[in-house]
């Protein structure tokens, strides 16, 4: 049978899979292309204009490349353009942020022992942050910093620190990483939306008018560029954190999200630099790892603690957690949930080889049962994937009345 949540859960996969497939393709292409451009080389008898050049073999021919700094004499006839890589990616994944965390946003990014918002009010945060933050970089970039890169890199680090620690005062775990992930990557969409490609489109038109360009617009487009590249790594840890609890479901996950951070430059200076010739920073490697363990130690120390059940149990349901709540079959299925769920889906979690509540997913009260209601009748009503391999012996008889129970709490709803 096909109902509304079929149909969205299908939604949120067909977006996820664009958003995957668009997002390689822009860092596929920003990859090859600092990549290209940090191993150009200069040799004798370039063309007038042209900076450096590089021969390069791929799939059975041979390419050769020549970079003009700030433009060739001449507008050439063909010109490709590289900037729907990066807006697709940064729609699909407006798209699905609003699937899963809008939509969702009683499960996903309310956290209510943090914050007693509504979910409109959750909404209005999570989309005006990500527009003040662009704002807030774009002074930044804009302001006389521009002269001094690395100062404006290290004011670049705290915006996002304190974004961090900010998201987490009021959301989830698991939306504080994503939305952090979600505001870095506007950062760099943006950066290619008003930045870069604009002043690519100055050059272009002052090369058609006959005009020489000014080289002050590549040079503002390069040090957003030099952002993009350092930024890359961290924004695909983040975006796949909610895969792992261990990482944001921890009371120190915003400062985890901050090693990563410097995790992405280390790893990505030691590319750079090989890029360039510039010698083999082995060192990197030893401080990525290092960040690597300090990470692992804080999501140990920060782990759930018997408080956290206690507040749980002592809350009063949210108007959301009522509905399911006061369904008729919500006393079978809560007794079901416990009986073969809970076992996982727990603070401690008592089955072996399982460290931390999966996808922090918690089963344990009545309040927790009734709010992932949707996902308890996706991922055990309409489907088997949970328990998985059936391992704790769920009965067909007991899907069904899972299924009823969600059936009748979304029709009085409607
Ligand atoms: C044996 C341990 C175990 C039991 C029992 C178990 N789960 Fe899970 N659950 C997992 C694991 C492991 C994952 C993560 C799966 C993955 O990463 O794909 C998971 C993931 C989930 C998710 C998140 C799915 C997602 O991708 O967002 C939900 C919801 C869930 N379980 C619900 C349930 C329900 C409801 C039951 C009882 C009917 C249950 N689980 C029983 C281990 C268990």
């Amino acid at each position: 049978m096909l109902d509304v949540v079929i149909i969205w859960d299908w939604l949120a996969f067909a977006v996820r899979w664009l958003h995957v497939i668009t997002a390689i393709a822009w860092i596929g292409s920003s990859f090859y292309f600092i990549a290209l451009d940090l191993g150009l080389r200069k040799v004798p008898h370039l063309p007038v204009g042209a900076h450096g050049e590089e021969w390069q073999v791929h799939g059975g021919g041979f390419y050769h490349i020549q970079k003009y700094l700030v433009a060739p004499e001449n507008m050439p006839e063909h010109l490709t353009w590289f900037k729907w890589e990066s807006y697709s990616t940064w729609l699909s994944g407006a798209a699905l942020l609003m699937i899963v965390y809008w939509a969702g946003g009683e499960l996903y990014l309310i956290d209510q022992h943090k914050a007693d918002l509504t979910l409109w009010q959750g909404i209005a945060i999570s989309a005006a942050s990500l527009t003040i933050g662009w704002l807030v970089y774009d002074r930044l970039c804009k302001s006389g910093l521009a002269e001094r890169p690395t100062l404006l890199m290290v004011l670049l680090f705290v915006l996002l620190v304190i974004m961090g620690w900010g998201y987490n005062q009021i959301f989830t775990g698991r939306a504080m990483m994503l939305h952090l992930g979600a505001f870095t990557a506007t950062i760099m969409t943006a950066n290619v939306f008003f930045i870069i490609i604009p002043n690519q489109k100055i050059v272009v038109a002052d090369l058609q008018a006959g005009r020489t360009p000014d080289a002050k617009y590549g040079k503002i487009a390069k040090l957003r560029s030099l952002h993009n590249n350092y930024l890359t790594l961290p924004v695909i840890f983040l975006m796949l954190s909610n895969h792992y609890p261990l990482a944001f479901a921890t009371q120190y996950n915003w400062i985890i999200a901050a090693l990563v951070f410097l995790m992405g430059v280390t790893i990505r200076h030691y590319f750079n630099t090989m890029h360039a010739r510039g010698g083999n920073p082995i060192w990197t490697w030893p401080a990525t790892v290092l960040l690597f363990l300090a990470i692992i130690w804080l999501s140990i120390i920060g782990g759930p603690e018997q408080a956290d059940y206690d507040a749980e149990e002592a809350r009063a349901p949210t108007a959301f957690e009522a509905q399911f709540a006061q369904a008729d079959g919500f006393e079978d299925v809560t007794d079901i949930v416990l009986g073969r769920c809970s076992m996982c889906h727990a603070r401690e979690p008592g089955w072996d080889g399982i460290a931390h509540a999966p996808k922090n997913i918690l089963l344990e009260t009545p309040n927790e049962i009734a709010r992932a209601a949707q996902q308890i009748y996706l991922q055990s009503g309409v489907s088997k994937a949970m328990p998985p391999a059936n391992l704790s012996w769920m009965e067909p008889e007991e899907r069904a009345l899972i299924r009823d129970w969600y059936k009748r709490a979304t029709d009085t709803a409607s």
